[in-house]
């Protein structure tokens, strides 16, 4: 019997970073981390189940999938159908309404839309809570994709859990995209590369968890004067473990920077505004709804930015009849 199931899940910008395992093999976090889902970066994945395939098949955007990409996503069903007691291989397509050859993290909403579409496929009726940890063990950013808003995932939990709605706080993110150079090292092994080499990840361990209870409590008490500052804080404190790497990881091109100076300027002349960076060249920089606009023109003028995603708070993943 074929069994199928669809459904999306929205991309997060971790507030508070999370860099760093505290269990590999189960891929638990060590620090807590928060972030805010964003509407505008979603991804829409199909899973069916057929008795006529002898092995996992994935695509992506229409592109077949293969090596170490394929291998987390056959991971993921592996577990689904031990779950489940399904023996059916799968036929997975994924589809990112945002340019995933940009280089944006696409990991965090392709897994948590694989667990949500593989659950159900697989005759489960999970809860959110048990669809973040499936996707966890995937992606720990993944984990935060299932919830909207702003969510949280602490340090060495199994799943994420919700801090409260996107228009309980309506901020915006601004995603000045960067023009792509080499590949950047994939977060997994960067991660792995700075826990073993970095003379500063200790002192990150260290400072991670207090950044993250300044994002969190300015969350909690929607105060942007509070928040902005934590989170360039935390974004550049993880960088900083990075840099101090050996050899050094520079997610940084020179157009990083540029946005970053541009944000800077922007707070001189009065403006609120905040970036923050992950694992690749791009700064995505929280703004409020009013300011919004105005930054974005500014940033799409800079040079080295190819283009300025704007976006809103996005909901929780779901499922999609077919
Ligand atoms: C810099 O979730 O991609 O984006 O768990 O190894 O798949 P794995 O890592 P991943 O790392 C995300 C790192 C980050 C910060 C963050 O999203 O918290």
């Amino acid at each position: 019997m074929k069994r199928f199931a669809k459904a999306v899940a929205h991309s997060n910008i971790a507030l508070a970073k999370y860099w760093g395992k505290a269990d590999a093999l189960r891929n638990l976090t060590a620090v807590p981390s928060l972030s805010l889902t964003l509407a505008a970066l979603r991804t829409t994945t199909s899973v069916l189940f057929d008795p006529a395939l002898d092995s996992d098949q994935f695509s992506l955007s229409g592109e077949a999938v293969s090596g170490r990409p394929l291998a987390r996503v056959v991971k993921l069903l592996d577990a689904v159908r031990a779950a489940a007691g399904v023996v059916d291989r799968a036929r997975v397509e994924s589809v990112n309404d945002f340019p995933t050859a940009a280089g944006l993290a696409s990991s965090a909403s392709g897994f948590a839309a694989l667990a949500m579409a593989a659950t159900r496929a697989a005759g489960l009726e999970p809860s959110l809570p048990a669809v973040s940890a499936l996707a966890r063990a995937a992606s720990a950013s993944a984990a935060r994709s299932v919830y909207g808003g702003y969510v949280a995932l602490d340090a060495r939990a199994e799943c994420a859990e919700r801090v409260c709605a996107g228009s309980a706080f309506p901020l915006e993110m601004l995603v000045a995209v960067t023009v792509s150079g080499p590949k950047a090292t994939a977060s997994t092994d960067g991660m792995g590369h700075t826990q073993s080499t970095s003379p500063y990840y200790s002192a990150w361990l260290e400072a991670a968890p207090h950044v993250y209870g300044e994002v969190r409590r300015a969350v909690e008490a929607r105060d942007f004067a509070a928040l902005g500052p934590a989170v360039e804080h935390s974004a550049l404190l993880m960088h900083a473990s990075m840099l101090a790497a050996r050899p050094a990881l520079i997610y940084f091109a020179p157009a990083t920077l540029r946005v970053m100076d541009r944000v800077r300027g922007f707070r001189q002349a009065g403006g609120r505004a905040f970036f923050t960076m992950d694992a690749g060249p791009h700064v995505k920089v929280l703004v409020e709804p009013s300011a919004a606009r105005e930054l974005e023109l500014e940033l799409a003028k800079l040079e080295g930015v190819s283009s300025v995603l704007r976006s809103a708070a996005g909901p929780d993943a779901y499922w999609v009849e077919p």
